[in-house]
C-alpha cells in the first residue's frame, strides 16, 4: 500500500525556501509575464502525476515557473482597476490564520478578532453605532449580503417573509449606471431580476442626481412594484465619484426605502479631511460595504458588510439548525474547550459556512499602522490624484477629463495634429502595458478614452504619480513625432 507523505511539520524550512523566491519577486523587476507565457505554460503543462515530487521540489518549481510569472498587480507602479497586493503584515497574518485557525468558528482568539476587527472598521470609518458587521470574500459578496438584508426588510414592510416564501412581488432597486455591476448581479441572484434595476441619471460630476431620484420615486408610487433599496456609491469604480449621500439618505427615509452604500473602494476616503464632509450621509445608511483588500492592503478575499437591522440579516442568511453541530452548542457554564462553542455564528449572517479567519488579518493591518497610518495612505493617494489632475490642466499635451474626488484621476494625452484622440490614447496605454512599470487602466468619460490611474497600494508613492504623467507624455510625443 502506497503511503501518502504530505509534509505537515516542516513549515519553517519550506517557508525559508519559498522566501528566496518571494524576495526576488518583490524587487518587482519581472517583465510582462504575457510575453513569456508560451514558455511557462509549456513548463507547467504536465499530465496529472501518478507519483508526487515532494514539497521541496514543488517549491523549486514554483520558484522557477510560477512566482516569476505572477501578477503585475503587486508592482508599486500598478494603478490598474481597484486592486493591489497585500502588505507584508497582511500576508503574514493570512499564513498565521491558515495555520492556527483554519475556520472562523470556535471559541478562539480568531473568532474574537473577527468581531473586534469589524468593530474597529466601524469605529475607524465613523459608522452608525449598533451596526452589525460580517466579513465575506469581497465587494461582490458584501453587496449581495447588504442587498439580501434590504430585500428581507422591504418585504417585511408589506407583511411578507421573502426568505421563506420567495420573491412574490416585482421589485425596484435604484442606482446610477455608475454603480458596480456586482449590484446588478446581486439583484439578479436575489431573485429580483436585473430588470428590477432602475438607473437614475447622473450629474456632470458623475454623481446621482437627487432631483431625478425624487421624480422617479414619485412616479413609481403609481406602480405595484416594491421599492427594495436605493444604492449609492461612496467612491464609484469608474471615476471615484461619491453620490450625495446625505440627500439620498434623507430621501430614502422620506420614502421608507432601505439605503445601501457601496463603499467597497471608497469608504476609507472618509479618513481624508479634504473629502470627509462628502461622507456625512453614511450616518443614514441601512447597509454599507467596504473592502479590506482594496485601500487597507489586505490580501484578496476580504470584504465587509455592515447593517443596521441585524434581524433582516439573520432572517435572510441563517442556515438553520443541524444535528451535527448540536454537541457544540453546550450551555455557557459547560464550556471547557474552544470546540465546545461555535463562537459567534458569522455563518448565519452571510453566504459562507466554511470561511477563513479574515478578522485577524484586518486586526493586524490596523494594529500595525493605526488609524493615522491608514489616514496617511488615503490622504497621500487622494493628493496624488489631484497632483495628476493639476499636471493635466497645466501641460499643453494633457487634458483632465474629470476633477478627481478620491484617488482616481481620468486624463488623456492631446495633440493638435492627432486625428483621433481615442485611438492615440489607446496606443499610449498599450505602450504603458508593454513597458510594464507604470500600469494604469483606462475608461470612457463622455465618449473620451482616458487613462485612469487609481492610486491605492501601500507601495504606491508620490513619485509614481509623476512617473506615470511623464511616461504618458513621453510615449504620446514619440508616437506623434513618428507619425509626422
Ligand atoms: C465600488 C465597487 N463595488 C464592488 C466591487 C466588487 O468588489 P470585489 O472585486 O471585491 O468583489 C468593486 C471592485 O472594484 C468596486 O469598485
Amino acid at each position: 500500500m502506497f503511503e501518502e507523505r504530505a509534509e505537515c511539520d516542516k513549515l519553517a524550512t519550506l517557508l525559508t525556501q519559498l522566501n528566496e523566491h518571494l524576495d526576488v519577486f518583490q524587487q518587482f523587476d519581472h517583465s510582462d509575464a504575457v510575453v513569456n507565457s508560451e514558455l511557462w505554460q509549456l513548463a507547467l503543462d504536465k499530465p496529472v502525476p501518478e507519483i508526487g515530487i515532494g514539497a521541496e521540489n514543488v517549491i523549486a518549481e514554483m520558484g522557477e515557473h510560477v512566482i516569476p510569472n505572477g501578477s503585475q498587480i503587486p508592482k508599486p507602479g500598478c494603478t490598474s482597476y481597484i486592486t493591489t497586493a497585500a502588505t507584508d503584515i497582511g500576508s503574514v497574518a493570512t499564513l498565521a490564520g491558515i495555520t492556527a485557525s483554519p475556520q472562523r468558528i470556535g471559541l478562539t482568539a480568531f473568532n474574537y478578532l473577527e468581531g473586534l476587527a469589524l468593530k474597529w472598521l466601524a469605529d475607524m470609518f465613523g459608522l452608525p453605532t449598533g451596526m452589525q458587521g460580517v466579513f465575506s470574500s469581497g465587494g461582490s459578496t458584501a453587496n449581495l449580503i447588504g442587498l439580501g438584508a434590504a430585500r428581507q426588510w422591504a418585504f417585511s414592510q408589506v407583511g411578507l417573509n421573502v426568505a421563506s416564501d420567495g420573491v412574490q412581488r416585482a421589485c425596484r432597486v435604484y442606482a446610477t449606471e455608475q454603480s458596480h455591476y456586482t449590484i446588478h448581479r446581486s439583484v439578479a441572484v436575489l431573485g429580483m431580476g436585473r430588470k428590477a434595476m432602475v438607473h437614475i441619471p447622473i450629474d456632470d460630476k458623475m454623481r446621482m442626481s437627487v432631483d431625478a431620484l425624487k421624480k422617479q420615486l414619485l412616479k413609481d408610487r403609481e406602480l405595484d412594484a416594491l421599492p427594495v433599496a436605493i444604492v449609492a456609491n461612496a467612491g464609484s469604480t469608474n471615476a471615484g465619484a461619491i453620490d450625495p449621500l446625505q440627500e439620498i439618505g434623507e430621501m430614502a427615509r422620506e420614502f421608507n426605502i432601505w439605503f445601501h452604500i457601496d463603499g467597497a473602494y471608497g469608504l476609507p476616503g472618509t479618513l481624508d479631511p479634504a473629502v470627509h464632509d462628502q461622507f456625512e450621509g453614511i450616518a443614514l445608511a441601512d447597509s454599507i460595504t467596504v473592502d479590506a483588500h482594496k485601500w487597507l492592503g489586505a490580501p484578496v478575499g476580504i470584504g465587509a458588510t455592515f447593517v443596521r437591522d441585524q434581524k433582516a440579516l439573520f432572517e435572510t442568511f441563517n442556515q438553520g439548525a443541524a444535528d451535527y453541530i448540536e454537541s457544540t452548542t453546550v450551555a455557557d457554564h459547560h464550556i471547557q474547550n474552544s470546540m465546545d462553542s461555535i463562537g459567534f455564528p458569522y455563518h448565519d449572517l452571510g453566504v459562507e459556512l466554511s470561511a477563513p479567519t479574515r478578522g485577524a488579518i484586518v486586526w493586524a493591518l490596523i494594529r500595525e499602522i493605526g488609524i493615522e497610518g491608514m489616514r496617511a495612505r488615503v490622504c497621500r493617494h487622494n493628493a496624488m490624484a489631484r497632483r495628476v489632475a493639476d499636471q493635466a490642466k497645466q501641460h499643453p499635451n494633457l487634458e483632465l477629463a474629470l476633477e478627481p474626488t478620491l484617488s482616481i484621476c481620468c486624463f488623456r494625452y492631446v495633440h493638435e495634429k492627432a486625428r483621433d484622440l481615442n485611438t492615440l490614447n489607446k496606443q499610449i496605454h498599450r505602450q504603458l502595458m508593454k513597458n510594464g512599470v507604470n500600469i494604469p487602466s483606462t475608461t470612457m468619460i463622455d465618449d473620451k478614452f482616458v487613462i485612469r490611474p487609481c492610486f491605492l497600494g501601500a507601495r504606491t508613492n508620490w513619485h509614481h504619480a509623476d512617473d506615470l504623467v511623464n511616461e504618458v507624455v513621453e510615449i504620446g510625443n514619440n508616437i506623434m513625432s513618428n507619425n509626422a
